[in-house]
């Protein structure tokens, strides 16, 4: 039971003190407890913390603007225009999928238009729209049925992209960098062959940058470094946007806008003035360029104790995935043990796909703290695979538990 945050470390309900490579599951970017974040939410809390959207206010339109902004200078989504702010990635998620919805019924009125495309391995959220993206059996069969009207594919399946992707889609949603699924980069050609598939078929294309974007490749989204060929129509982010406090967005082109209007989608809590000031500040400091180049430098300290890693374990390691600091560690065997092993001497690691460590620690953590986690990281590995030597490495799991 986590009591307390400071920076990368977090102290539990008996006082021990862990290292934290999970950053709240991607989300304490900037850290836990960072200081002008917490003075800002007490001046904003004396000011006005909600006025419902019967109101504007100055910070959901200063947040837009500043995403906006942010991200044509950033060289991603070149023409981003207008933002839906929300309170999570599932509702972000949502709304994109109402907002192909709508778009695929404004472009062909019978209706026909109306399937979303996702892909396996994906994580989109757990409402039921998102949730129907999501093709895991163990987060799906629960709640069946799904929605109906979904598509699933094969990530980075260039080849399958044309048959998947028809006349009746009106929405591929797909993330530049698979999270949950096992931390799994999705190709340049992957991502461009769904782009020109979505423009013969007048389909809207969405990424998903909710767990990858926010500068945690050290571009402010992950897939800044396509052309503008390959960009997408709507933009979904979460997570990081609040660093703990709860808020989405979803941003969207002129020409998308343009076929919303004010009612058709909503929600109470969505843009209220206090997580869109503490946004604004997280947006301004996340968006620096010196932010930025650290992430890309700290994946090399992440790449090197990776190597010895790997050199050490050549067994248990089987490959080394991701970009900047959203990296994975794909091992042969159930990682639990590890991850037990390494909370039990101070480190907070999770898991995702199947039998990967998922690294995603704040993004401002420093080389010290990286060496000190891999460090007890090593330790840990030492321990768990050794005691699971005997019996530990027959039987890997199908889908380990993804720490959520
Ligand atoms: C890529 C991606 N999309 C959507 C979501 C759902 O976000 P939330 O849990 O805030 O609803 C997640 C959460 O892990 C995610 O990683």
């Amino acid at each position: 039971m986590m009591v307390k945050g400071q920076g990368c470390y977090l102290w539990d309900i008996e006082n021990r003190k862990y290292l934290d490579f999970t950053a709240g599951i991607a989300v304490n970017a900037l850290g836990h407890c960072d200081p002008e974040m917490s003075k800002l939410i007490g001046q904003q809390a004396r000011t006005l913390i909600h006025t419902s959207n019967l109101y504007h206010n100055p910070w959901i339109g200063a947040l837009s603007q500043l995403l906006v902004q942010k991200t044509c200078a950033s060289g991603s989504m070149s023409s981003a225009s207008k933002v839906f702010v929300c309170n999570s990635g599932s509702e972000a998620n949502e709304a994109a999928i109402k907002f192909a919805r709508k778009v695929g019924k404004i472009r062909q009125p019978d209706g026909e238009k109306h399937e979303i495309v996702s892909f396996n391995n994906s994580f989109h959220g757990r409402t039921m729209g998102s949730l129907s993206a999501t093709p895991n059996p163990k987060y799906q069969k629960p709640f069946g049925p799904m929605i109906p009207g979904f598509r699933y594919g094969t990530y980075n399946d260039v080849e399958g992209v044309r048959e998947l992707v028809t006349e009746k889609t009106c929405g591929v949603i797909v993330e530049p960098i698979q999270g949950e699924g096992g931390v799994n980069v999705a190709t340049v050609e992957f991502l461009q062959a769904l782009r020109d598939r979505c423009n013969e078929v007048g389909a809207v294309l969405v990424y998903d940058e909710i767990q990858c974007g926010l500068s945690r490749t050290g571009q402010l989204w992950a897939h800044a470094s396509l052309p503008p060929s390959a960009h997408p129509d709507i933009l979904t982010t979460a997570k990081a946007l609040g660093n703990g406090f709860p808020i989405g967005a979803t941003m969207v082109t002129e020409e998308i806008a343009e076929c919303i209007v004010t009612g058709d989608h909503g929600t109470t809590f969505g843009g209220n003035p206090l997580a869109c000031r503490l946004a604004h500040y997280i947006i301004s400091r996340l968006s620096d360029p010196e932010l930025q180049n650290g992430v890309l430098e700290k994946e090399q300290t992440f790449r090197k104790g990776f190597e010895r890693l790997q050199n050490r374990f050549p067994e248990a390691i089987k490959e080394v995935r991701g970009k900047g600091l959203i990296l994975g560690l794909q091992l042969t065997q159930n990682p639990t043990p590890i991850v037990t092993a390494a909370r039990e001497r101070g480190l907070l690691i999770i898991t995702c796909g199947t039998n990967t460590l998922r690294f995603v620690p704040p993004l401002i953590i420093s080389d010290e703290e990286i060496e000190e986690g891999l460090g007890i990281l090593e330790q840990a590995m030492d321990v768990a695979l050794n005691q699971s030597g005997v019996e530990g490495t027959k039987g890997q799991q199908e889908m380990a538990p993804t720490g959520r």
